[in-house]
């Protein structure tokens, strides 16, 4: 892996600054560098660290699959080495250690009241199938009455609902879907469809179990006012509420005392440049928190959801374990993940600005209601009019533009002629203005070429 001595210098220059070394066990109370740095990472120390991109492509999909840099790679190989040349003292003196470390760095960045409310797993698909199979058990063990409701965004991302499909419908829940908007012009918008949903959740004498809430949508990406929908849940009598923030932490701002949430899953491998897979589940402290078990069951199940997830059997921990190494890249950025976060949303807005000034088209949603991705209109004349469009006309950008970005298809309103393809595109640090140049151009050509997605035969 390729990495300049820089990197390294930089790194081992931060030890002593920070509290995290002055207590490898984890119970320090802050992660952040004690003293202010006097100089940050450089352009060319980020172009190393990602250094394994593909030169050729312009990717500005960040969102799908998050990034991972040289440093801290380079830290999961030494674990792994670790684990390789002696796996029984790894696993009876090392591992347990490394994963509390991580959790109690999760805890304080997220603002946490206890560290048990942190569990690693590896991505925001298994933590969604922990809150539903709780809910499962809830509804067939007769907690939940057959019928009671459980609420979630139509925007919610495909394998949840289908696991929304497996674990709920098929104990007996009754799912709503909450119908949203798009293009979105303001929270009232969101905030007024989900009281709706709630409505006709209680209708019938029904309680509503769970709701299952979004904090930045998928597709399209949507940053969902989740902070008033978990109040409104808490005024209108809803048991549980789970958000979804598989784009949570770096992405958008993540406060669990703010937010309020039972339970909340953010992935690492996505906006905190953790390599896959790795994502936290925060389960707030209650009684309840002992009925949450890991789905892959093992030596520690009944020890607590934490406890448990932390040994799902043989397989590779890296992951979990480098989250240290994780909070060293990323404080060698001006502002920490604050600043990283700032300057991703003003420059991903400034992007998604130039394209539809270019393209005359629109962004999906305000400024103020997007994060590090935004949704951005294409030309109506490029004639997207169905999801394998979408996906047709991302494989020939990939193929002969070297453009990787996700596509979304919007049904238009009868007698309506805007776009009717959206693209989201993402920042990250390590992208550059000339990739979003060559997004355009390359959609420009195909608007001069007089293309439409009929052409395209696969
Ligand atoms: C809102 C949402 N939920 C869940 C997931 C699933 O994440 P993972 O594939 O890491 O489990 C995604 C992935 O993009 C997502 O956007």
């Amino acid at each position: 892996m390729a990495s300049s001595p820089q990197v390294h210098h930089d790194r081992d220059a931060d030890c002593d600054r920070c509290d995290r070394h002055a207590n490898l066990n984890g119970d320090s109370k802050t992660h952040l560098p004690k003293k202010p740095r006097l100089s940050f990472i450089t352009h060319s120390e980020i172009l190393t660290e990602f250094s394994h991109h593909d030169t050729s492509v312009a990717r500005i999909n960040n969102g799908s699959f998050g990034c991972c840099p040289a440093s801290v790679l380079e830290a999961q190989r030494v674990w792994q080495l670790k684990y390789l040349a002696q796996p029984d003292n790894f696993y009876f003196n090392e591992l347990k250690k490394g994963i509390h470390r991580s959790r109690t760095i999760i805890k304080e960045l997220i603002n946490a009241e206890h560290v048990d409310e942190i569990s690693l797993v590896d991505n925001a698909t298994t933590a969604a199938a922990i809150v539903l199979q709780q809910a499962s058990w809830a509804f067939s063990e007769g907690k939940f009455d057959k019928g009671d409701a459980v609420v979630m965004l139509h925007y919610a991302y495909g394998a949840v609902k289908k696991s929304i499909e497996a674990y709920v419908t098929r104990s007996g829940g009754y799912v709503i879907e909450v119908p949203l908007p798009f293009p979105v012009n303001s929270n009232n918008e969101i905030i007024t469809e989900f009281r709706k949903a709630l409505e006709r959740g209680k209708a019938n004498g029904r309680r509503v179990r769970l709701a299952v809430i979004d904090h930045v949508t998928s597709m399209p990406c949507v940053v969902i006012p989740i902070k008033e929908l978990v109040k409104i849940c808490r005024e209108e009598g809803v048991d549980q509420v789970f958000v979804d923030a598989a784009h949570g932490i770096g992405c958008t701002d993540v406060d669990m005392k703010a937010i309020g949430a039972d339970f909340y899953a953010s992935n690492l491998h996505k906006w905190f440049f953790c390599p896959p897979s790795i994502a936290f589940l925060y389960c707030r402290k209650s009684p309840k928190l002992s009925e949450l078990h890991h789905p892959v069951v093992s030596h520690e199940y009944g020890n607590g959801l934490a406890i448990e997830s932390a040994w799902i059997g043989t397989r590779d921990y890296s992951p979990q374990l480098v989250v240290p190494s994780v909070l060293d890249f990323i404080n060698r950025f001006e502002g920490g993940l604050e600043g990283i976060k700032k300057r991703n949303h003003e420059t991903v807005v400034e992007m998604g600005e130039m394209l539809t000034k270019e393209w005359r088209t629109n962004l999906g949603c305000p400024p103020d209601m997007c994060a590090s991705m935004i949704m951005v209109g294409l030309p109506a004349c490029l004639g997207i009019s169905s999801e394998m469009d979408t996906l047709k006309l991302r494989t020939h950008l990939r193929e002969k533009f070297g453009v990787e970005v996700p596509i979304y298809f919007r049904s238009p309103k009868t007698g309506e002629d805007g776009s009717t393809g959206y693209a989201r595109i993402s920042h990250q640090v390590y992208n550059k203005v000339d990739d979003y140049v060559k997004f355009k151009d390359a959609i420009n050509q195909l608007v001069r070429d007089g293309f439409t997605c009929t052409l395209l035969t696969k």
